[in-house]
């Protein structure tokens, strides 16, 4: 290999090609039929909470909660594997346990094991020639991406209710997308590493999974050590176009989900478009610097330069940690990876100019999103990959992969993936990011934006089967068919959605909304019911039931002079209705 003294480009390629080689290899990998838990597991053990606290005092904030960690958080009297059983073999039991694993436990939370990791935390695939890859719940056939693979397939399989992993450059948002979990990479260096096997410290984090947006939230905020506040709420949100041009599916089929969802919950105004790697190539002079004879191309060229200077860092800094170890032992360790670590030197200026464009990301994320703005991008180029895919082996799937992940590595920012339902029976995802320190924000948006996110995600999943098969109405009635059997088995929410379904395909019918009411008033939203028997009566003026469920609503605020009037206006188009007239006689007893 040549010396690369005076050569930067060429540097950043070779060490680029040399991580390509190393998270791209060819294995032969068998399709597995899923094992009991998955593969997810190396090691089973229980690290119990301490006892409740005696009532009146409240109960520990994650009581009842079980969780599993990466196998690369140091558990007293455990060895620490870090996916390579030579590393195990070489290394005494921990006599400390993690910060993060204590404070779980203080909190509530009981450890159930160990989760398979990518040989020494190293790459993005999930592979691992020592173990067998975890099955991907969410898609057999498909990698569930890595490092920190058995974390994603115990929390997606619903083996656990949460887990951690580390995430340096994508190992925890990556595997998310993949196995279509909420998978949180906090902001960098709010919650301490200490006590886990460092990969490459100026990028790693520790990365929380789960499936349930109040879990995430409340495991966050202990991790993250801050108090409950009022929610907070979003300003602007940017979609970066540019990355979503990456995607392998259709856009919208993403984009429309986000988008719609945003104009529900915070409005329209909120939103803004921008191509992030434009409006940073100006503000990133050091990574001009390591373009140095190459043509900038605008927006990707900017984007891969970054992913090409992450995994310039990434590189040094894991050969920094672990060289010697690995000369040492001669641990049969993956060809690439053994390639890399006896490469010669980096150039020092190249690495000088990948910690400046470290810094500059950083600040150039800050000023654009402030206190109160979201990112919104891609996790991942679209649907998992397939085992031994050859898109898994080229070179445009790695970059475009890191191109997306780079961004929040690189600034130090917080991201959380979210799933997005189903595309072609793969899980679909989208990222957030807030500003680094954003924690808080980045969280709550995601908390409050999850429902409609899924309610849009079921939408669009299902909407080319109108366009192409029946038409919307029909479409519309079968949806409402399916509210009406969720509202029969009480499920309040699902019904909910399925007449919002119903309601996007067809706003013209009363008794879509009238429904929805039914179900709002059955989960306490009473404005919601209100707001929708409105609809319904502005559709039809002789709807006896949006007359009646409106009335109650109104009811439950406390409007009572205009709930009367409901039910009396009720009585007037079915005199003999006896619910109307118990419910009018009532309210006049108590309030006239
Ligand atoms: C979507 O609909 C078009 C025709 O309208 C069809 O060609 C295409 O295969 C459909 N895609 C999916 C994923 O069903
Ligand atoms: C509205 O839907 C109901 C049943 O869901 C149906 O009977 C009625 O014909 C529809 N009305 C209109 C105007 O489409
Ligand atoms: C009152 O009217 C509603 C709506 O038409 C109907 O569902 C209900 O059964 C009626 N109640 C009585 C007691 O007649």
């Amino acid at each position: 290999m040549p010396s690369s003294s005076s050569v930067p480009a060429n540097l950043l390629v070779l060490l680029g090609l040399g991580v390509a080689g190393i998270l791209l290899m060819t294995r032969r990998l068998r399709r597995r039929v899923p094992k009991e838990d998955f593969g997810a597991f190396v090691e089973r053990l229980e690290l119990l909470p301490p006892p409740p606290p005696p009532p009146p005092k409240a109960p520990h904030p994650l009581a009842g909660l079980f969780f599993a960690i990466a196998d690369i958080f140091d558990i007293d009297g455990y060895v620490t594997g870090f996916g390579n059983p030579d590393w195990a073999r070489t290394h005494e039991s921990a006599v400390r346990t993690s910060h993060v694993i204590s404070a779980l436990v203080d909190g509530g939370a009981t450890c159930v094991g160990k989760t398979v990791i990518d040989e020494l935390a190293y790459g993005i695939s999930g592979e691992n020639k020592h173990h067998d890859m975890p099955t991907n719940p969410s898609a057999v056939d498909r990698v569930p991406g890595g490092c920190s693979s058995g974390s994603a397939v115990a929390v997606a399989s619903g083996l656990v209710d949460f887990s951690l992993g580390v995430d340096a450059i994508g190992g925890v948002r990556i595997p998310g997308g993949y196995c279509g979990t909420l998978a949180f990479r906090p902001s960098h260096s709010t919650v301490s590493n200490m006590g886990t096997i460092p990969v490459s410290p100026s990028l790693d984090t520790i990365g929380l999974f789960s499936k349930d947006p109040n879990v995430l939230r409340r495991v966050a905020y202990l991790l993250l050590q801050i108090p409950y506040s009022d929610k907070r709420q979003p300003r602007s949100i940017i979609i970066a176009d540019d990355c979503f041009e990456l995607l392998k599916i259709p856009t919208s089929r993403v984009t429309q989900v986000v988008i719609k969802s945003v104009e529900k919950q915070f409005g329209k105004r909120l939103i803004k478009h921008l191509s992030i790697g434009d409006h940073l190539s100006s503000k990133l002079p050091s990574l001009k610097e390591l373009q140095n004879g190459k043509k900038n191309d605008g927006s990707k060229s900017t984007l891969s330069s970054l992913a090409n200077a992450m995994l310039s860092l990434y590189n040094h800094e894991f050969r920094n940690n672990h060289e010697e170890w690995i000369s040492s032992t001669k641990s049969v360790l993956d060809q690439f990876i053994l390639a890399q670590i006896n490469r010669p030197v980096d150039d020092s200026l190249a690495l000088d100019c990948c910690n400046s464009a470290r810094e500059e990301t950083r600040m150039a994320l800050h000023a654009l999103l402030k206190d109160d703005g979201i990112l919104v991008l891609p996790t991942v180029l679209g649907l998992p990959p397939k085992i031994n895919a050859k898109e898994l082996l080229s070179e445009e799937y790695l970059t475009h992969t890191l191109c997306l992940s780079a961004i929040a590595s690189m600034s130090g920012c917080c991201q959380v993936t979210v799933p997005i339902g189903l595309h072609e029976n793969c899980p679909l995802s989208v990222s957030f990011i807030a500003r680094q320190g954003g924690d808080c924000l980045l969280l709550d948006t995601v908390h409050t934006m999850y429902s409609a996110l899924q309610e849009e995600a079921e939408i669009a999943s299902k909407s080319n089967f109108s366009k192409s098969s029946v038409s919307k109405e029909e479409s519309a009635e079968i949806a409402k068919e399916k509210g009406n059997a969720a509202y029969k088995d009480k499920q309040w929410q699902k019904a909910a959605s399925l007449y919002t379904e119903a309601i996007k395909l067809n706003g013209k019918n009363a008794t879509y909304y009238s429904n929805r009411a039914a179900a709002y008033l059955e989960m306490g939203s009473y404005h919601q019911a209100e707001a929708d028997c409105s609809s319904a009566i502005n559709l039809d003026k002789k709807n006896i039931k949006a007359y009646l469920r409106r009335g109650t609503a109104r009811e439950m605020l406390g409007y009572y002079k205009e709930a009367i009037e409901d039910f009396k206006y009720a009585l007037i188009l079915e005199p003999t209705n006896k619910t109307a007239n118990l419910a009018a006689n009532r309210l006049k007893k108590l309030f006239q």
